[in-house]
């Protein structure tokens, strides 16, 4: 199969669509807000975790407005474990910029939805075919993996200028009509069919046929990925401070890994004794009880698409809340039902309640 030729998986592809889709929630509507959040929910985190995420985002923010006006605190909590807290910063900038510039109503034009905020052409592509049935592309990672496997090009698919082109072939042969289930076909056959760990199905694929990979058994070859940069370790100490049943949370700077998110109180490197001593003496901590990792325990690690953060944790039980003035106290009521606090700091705190002998 080349390129030239790929108007041919058009009709395979739809009827496979078809007959075998999953029932997703996102698909019982092709209401533009609905179809565009399970998009950005979709990026990066695997169907099965977005679906209870969906169903209670979509519970409290039903429409545009209401995640317009929303608190962010509310919205990251609503967020909290889905990770990529910039995608639900960016949707509720997004739909204040629908209520601002288009009375509160998704826009209909390709280049007015791709102007919002957090939305690239991925996305644009998926909701503009979806919700409205233009013939856009939507090609992410798993759209690749199939066309380049069909194909057996072995472009580097983390080049952009050769994803754009891929996204011109694809739109030159949208159908007629059917526009948004051949969108969504595409990723469904990446998905449970032409999958991205270990073999794929091509005994249940409708396009085996006509796949250049499949007919020369090089399946894994594809898609070529240029090697990926290693991920940076840093090493953080992490400190849980308790004092009368509250620990102390801070609030990360607006620049950065999980920016304007509350935190453990943390710093660079990992810490000894005295260094830890130091650092609560300088905040004018009287402390009761520090507790030390163990000799031999593990460090808890964390994985961020660049970064690597391997955390030492402290517990240190406090009389006073010390001097500190960026510390909010917090009871763990409050962290459960009220805080959003990113999934790094989840585990230390886990970790807290795991070893903590009070
Ligand atoms: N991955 C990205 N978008 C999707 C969709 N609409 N349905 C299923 N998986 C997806």
């Amino acid at each position: 199969m080349k390129y030239d030729h790929l108007w041919q998986i058009v009709d395979p592809l739809l009827d496979w669509y078809r007959a075998n889709r999953r029932r997703l929630p996102w698909r019982e509507s092709r209401d533009p807000y609905r179809v565009w959040v399970s998009e950005i929910m979709l990026q990066q985190t695997r169907v099965e975790t977005v679906i209870p995420y969906y169903g209670r985002f979509m519970e409290r923010f039903p429409t545009i407005a209401s995640l317009a006006a929303c608190e962010d605190e509310e919205l990251y909590k609503v967020w909290e474990g889905l990770g990529y807290y910039s995608r639900a910063r960016n949707l509720k900038k997004a739909a204040q910029a629908v209520c601002a510039q288009h009375q509160g109503i998704f826009p209909a034009a390709y280049e007015e939805i791709l102007a919002l905020p957090g939305i690239g052409a991925y996305t644009a592509g998926a909701v503009s075919s979806i919700a409205f049935e233009e013939p856009r592309a939507a090609v992410d990672g798993n759209v690749l993996r199939v066309l380049t496997r069909l194909t057996q090009d072995d472009h580097d698919i983390t080049d952009a200028k050769f994803r754009s082109q891929v996204t011109e072939r694809l739109e030159s042969v949208y159908p007629p009509e059917g526009r948004g289930d051949f969108t969504q076909s595409l990723m469904e056959l990446g998905a449970v069919v032409c999958m991205p760990n270990g073999e794929p199905v091509c005994g249940k694929c409708p396009l085996s046929g006509l796949c250049g990979a499949h007919g020369s058994g090089t399946q894994l070859r594809y898609p070529v990925k240029k090697r990926k940069a290693v991920r940076r370790i840093e090493e953080k100490t992490v400190l849980v401070l308790q004092c009368r049943g509250r620990i102390a949370l801070r609030k990360r700077g607006d620049k950065g890994i999980l920016s304007g998110m509350w935190e453990l109180p943390n710093v660079d490197g990992t810490l000894d004794v005295q260094r830890v001593c130091q650092w609560l003496a300088g905040r004018s901590f009287e402390v009761g009880a520090l507790r030390a990792p163990a000799p031999g325990e593990r460090q808890l690690k964390h994985i961020f698409t660049h970064v690597e953060w391997h955390m030492t944790c402290w517990i240190a039980s406090c009389e006073n809340e010390g001097s500190a003035a960026d510390l909010m106290w917090v009871t763990a009521a409050q962290l459960e039902d009220e805080i959003a606090l990113p999934s790094a700091f989840r585990k230390v705190y886990q970790y807290y309640l795991s070893v903590r002998v009070d």
